[in-house]
């Protein structure tokens, strides 16, 4: 991983544990066996908030290989970041009702390159050798806990799979490898047949099928899109899904999610305060759009197939939050 050193603040070793501990402007993180500790100011002392050493380190791993993603990604009810587009803003509290009322509230705000740097460091120091945390916890080790014990450099360096043609045309980047990335364990029942293409002479690298339930029973993280079709701000963004989603992501915009397999449950809630919205059940073939005033974060108990439909046309989120958009997609 390439990592920009010079912008990140961060100590020596500690000498129990081997982590080292990180700053962004005020806010401290540290890591020790179990837990990770984000501490900031408030109300004249430091406020401390711990979060289990593994969620927090699934929850990171997202939010670097989502390049922040859109809107919020909160790390839990009181930890997380908003992409503010060049920006990102920390925030511990804010978005919680009871802290922000409080009084106990924080947010900072960086430049994305500073933050990002951070975030790669904080990985790749307190990833230990064997835990990947784009895995289901069921395939990985539990060698993410205590003292340091070397690195992961490998499973933290993925990054989303961009395309730039459909998966499989020629000049884009090729199809899973079949041997490479073999068949997850929960999807040996999807077939794996391809579909028959046969185009006019002189089109063959124009025209091409895939069979996309095949290409995501090989996929080998969860919670993760990959990009496979963009047609100017639509993105389309498969994804397979197990346990739980890292992170409850505050929408900035409206979400279209198609259930292509098995189920997902949904704990829907306000973006701004964290009261309870809704929990929805979603069942193969079941379509929702998520407004853009909600925060969302899926139970999935076996890995199952998600497609998630972005729009990434510019300037969404302020047009979303000046009013001019309803956050519904559709008024009955
Ligand atoms: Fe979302």
């Amino acid at each position: 991983m390439a990592l920009a050193m010079d912008l990140v603040r961060s100590s020596e070793p500690d000498p129990i544990n081997g982590y080292r501990s990180f700053e962004l402007g005020e806010f401290k993180l540290t890591r020790d066996a179990y837990f990770a500790t984000v501490d900031w100011p408030a109300k004249g002392q430091r406020h401390i908030h711990k979060l289990p050493i593994d969620y927090f380190l699934r929850a990171m791993m997202r939010d670097v290989a989502w390049g922040f993603f859109y809107g919020w990604v909160n790390f839990d009810h009181i930890f997380g970041t908003k992409n503010l587009y060049g920006t990102v803003e920390m925030y511990a509290g804010r978005y919680n009702e009871a802290y922000h009322l409080a009084g106990l509230s924080y947010v900072e705000t960086f430049d994305e390159p500073v933050i990002m740097a951070t975030f790669k460091a904080i990985l790749a120091d307190w990833v230990n050798a064997g835990f990947d945390p784009f895995a289901a916890p069921e395939e990985t080790s539990t060698s993410v806990f205590g003292p340091k014990n070397g690195n992961n450099f490998e499973a933290i360096e993925r990054t989303r799979l961009n395309t730039q043609r459909m998966p499989g045309v020629a000049g884009d980047s090729p199809l899973r490898d079949e041997a490479a990335y073999p068949i997850n364990r929960h999807f040996l029942d999807v077939p794996q047949d391809d579909p028959v293409v046969r185009a006019e002479p002189g089109f063959e690298d124009q025209l091409s099928a895939f069979n996309l339930f095949k290409y995501l029973s090989r996929s080998d993280v969860t919670w993760n899109p990959s990009v496979t079709g963009v047609c100017k701000a639509s993105l389309a963004c498969p994804t397979t899904e197990e346990f739980i989603l890292p992170v409850f992501h505050g929408n900035d915009r409206v979400e279209w999610f198609i259930q292509l397999s098995d189920h997902i449950v949904w704990d829907v809630q306000d973006k701004e305060t964290g009261r309870p919205r809704a929990m929805i059940t979603m069942r193969a073939g079941d379509v929702a759009a998520m407004p853009a005033d909600i925060r969302h974060q899926g139970y999935s108990p076996k890995r199952s197939m998600l497609y998630v439909w972005e729009n990434a046309t510019p300037g969404l989120p302020d047009r979303y939050e000046s009013g001019e958009l309803p956050v519904y997609p559709v008024e009955f």
